[in-house]
């Protein structure tokens, strides 16, 4: 059996499709599940899946890598927070608006919505502020709700910040005033609907694992999903390509911050 053949199969067989993500990274995970089996051929694979259906499971945990932080990539965080916010709360002061929505798309466990909450919190007064935290992984959303995390969590969280965070037993746990901030839900960004009206989507780390025709669409789709004047922010290894250029202007290239073009 070969890729488009196993493929083909995960599709008919449990409607994944995984012709989304990009072939070397799913090969990748493909791999350690094969390892862990002590198999080198997707007919043995195959095999494996028809007698062990829980392993289907296993491979869609290996497709979600999940691994996040507070305030991941601190440079980025700073900018969001010196430049991006002070413009997005004068550019809301001045039109007399009254709310805030932002969405991280691809939250896992929920650090990077709870860092955007505790940023937004000192404006929680003046603006009625809504926070998205989806993902496609179930597991990490339930961990995300709890709001329970691990010193390992904290990244590189300022002093400031981490006094959201209630630490004992060597566990931290967000205070209610920021769980308060956040909704997290179930949604897959290639088969759901999006959401509407959002100033600002965190989508960071996410649109690697896609293939560059999903990447253009789940783009298109943030861009239909901004408000005029709305914020996009990638991980930094992402980028946007040519066709999606004219819809975003750069607000901080090398931190990946951009900002809906007017007219679209
Ligand atoms: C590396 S984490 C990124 C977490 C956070 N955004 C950050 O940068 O720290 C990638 C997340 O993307 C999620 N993901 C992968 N494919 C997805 C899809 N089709 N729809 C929604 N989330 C997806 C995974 O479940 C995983 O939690």
């Amino acid at each position: 059996m070969d890729l488009p053949t196993l493929k083909k199969k995960l599709l008919e067989e449990r409607g994944f499709d995984p012709h989304q993500y990009s072939d070397s990274f799913f090969k990748r995970r493909l791999a350690t599940r094969l390892r862990a089996h002590a198999v080198s051929t997707y007919d043995d694979y195959a095999l494996i899946l028809k007698k062990d259906p829980d392993e289907y499971d296993k491979l869609w945990s290996a497709l979600t890598i999940n691994v996040t932080r507070f305030f991941r990539d601190a440079i980025v965080w700073e900018a969001i927070e010196k430049k991006m916010i002070p413009e997005l709360i004068s550019y809301k002061e001045a039109r007399g608006e009254k709310c805030i929505r932002v969405w991280s798309a691809g939250c896992s466990t929920g650090e990077e919505a709870y860092s955007i909450a505790i940023l937004l919190k000192p404006f929680a007064e003046e603006f009625t502020t809504f926070i998205y935290g989806t993902d496609r992984d179930a597991r990490g959303l339930d961990r995300a709700k709890e709001g329970v995390y691990g010193v390992s969590s904290l990244g590189e969280i300022k002093p400031k910040h981490a006094s959201y965070l209630e630490h004992s037993d060597g566990e931290y746990r967000i205070k209610d005033e920021i769980k308060r901030m956040v909704k997290f839900m179930k949604h897959d960004l290639l088969e759901d609907k999006y959401f509407k009206r959002i100033d600002l989507i965190l989508c960071r780390n996410v649109l690697i694992y896609f293939k560059k025709e999903a990447q253009e669409q789940v783009v298109s789709n943030f861009c239909e999903s901004l408000k005029e004047h709305g914020y996009m922010v990638l991980g930094r290894v992402e980028t946007i390509f040519v066709e999606a250029k004219e819809r975003f202007t750069p607000v901080d290239l090398g931190k990946r911050i951009y900002r809906k073009s007017e007219q679209h």
